[in-house]
């Protein structure tokens, strides 16, 4: 039974057809990740046990939270250089040199590849893969809890401003703790003086302009 970080737990019900395919997908990011990057195997795992504790919470279908949890980073595996080389012959197109945002990248370049590997899994897993580098203007609430989950895992630092997002799940709405988890990332990427990609400042005024900064 999972039990959730946040001081709750529930149980997460299945089918018998979803239990094999979370086993499967379990299975091969084993096999993809395990020994290359043991430490981003963990973290992908973490991811996946938080989503599906905060999609219980926020009435998100479990399951493809657990997913796509688990397949988030799958791209990682790669270097960056390897990934943007990916992303080109995929045809990726993100307005700048790719080179700027190498660490965008394994978010789309999983959704375009996983689901020949997956063609079990419904396009809504995909597309929170695919946004939880960047994040989006329209976030459904499988993407808000992926990408949440991705920022507040438990393996990650005790920061401040994590413990914060942690502190308020289950507290305030999911389009809240999104809003959180999009500044912050935000601020890191300030605080560490590295290129801000222009999207994701599109991104922030239209949520700005949604008020999202005064949601409760
Ligand atoms: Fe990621
Ligand atoms: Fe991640």
């Amino acid at each position: 039974m999972p039990s959730n970080n946040f001081g709750q737990i529930q149980q997460p019900f299945y089918t018998e057809d979803q239990r094999k395919e979370i086993a499967r997908v379990r299975q091969a990011l084993k096999v993809h990740m395990a020994k290359a990057k043991p430490k981003r195997y963990a973290h992908s795992l973490s991811v996946a046990k938080t989503a599906t504790s905060l999609a219980l919470m926020y009435d998100v279908d479990p399951y493809l939270a657990c997913c796509a949890g688990l397949l988030h980073d799958w791209e990682k595996v790669f270097d960056n250089d390897q990934q943007i080389a990916s992303a080109h012959e995929l045809g990726i197109d993100l307005g700048v040199d790719l080179s700027l945002v190498g660490n965008l990248l394994h978010g789309p370049l999983a959704a375009r590849r996983l689901p020949a590997v997956f063609p079990e899994l419904p396009s809504a897993v995909w597309q929170a893969i695919a946004r939880h580098t960047m994040g989006a203007i329209d976030m459904m609430p499988l993407d808000m809890v992926v990408f949440v989950a991705d920022g507040i895992e438990p393996l990650r630092a005790k920061t401040p401003s994590l413990e914060r997002i942690r502190h308020r799940v289950g507290k305030v709405s999911l389009t809240s703790l999104y809003w959180e988890s999009f500044v912050g990332g935000i601020i890191y990427v300030l605080q560490g003086g590295r290129y801000l990609y222009p999207g994701t400042l599109e991104i922030y005024n239209a949520l700005v302009l949604r008020h999202l900064p005064n949601l409760g």
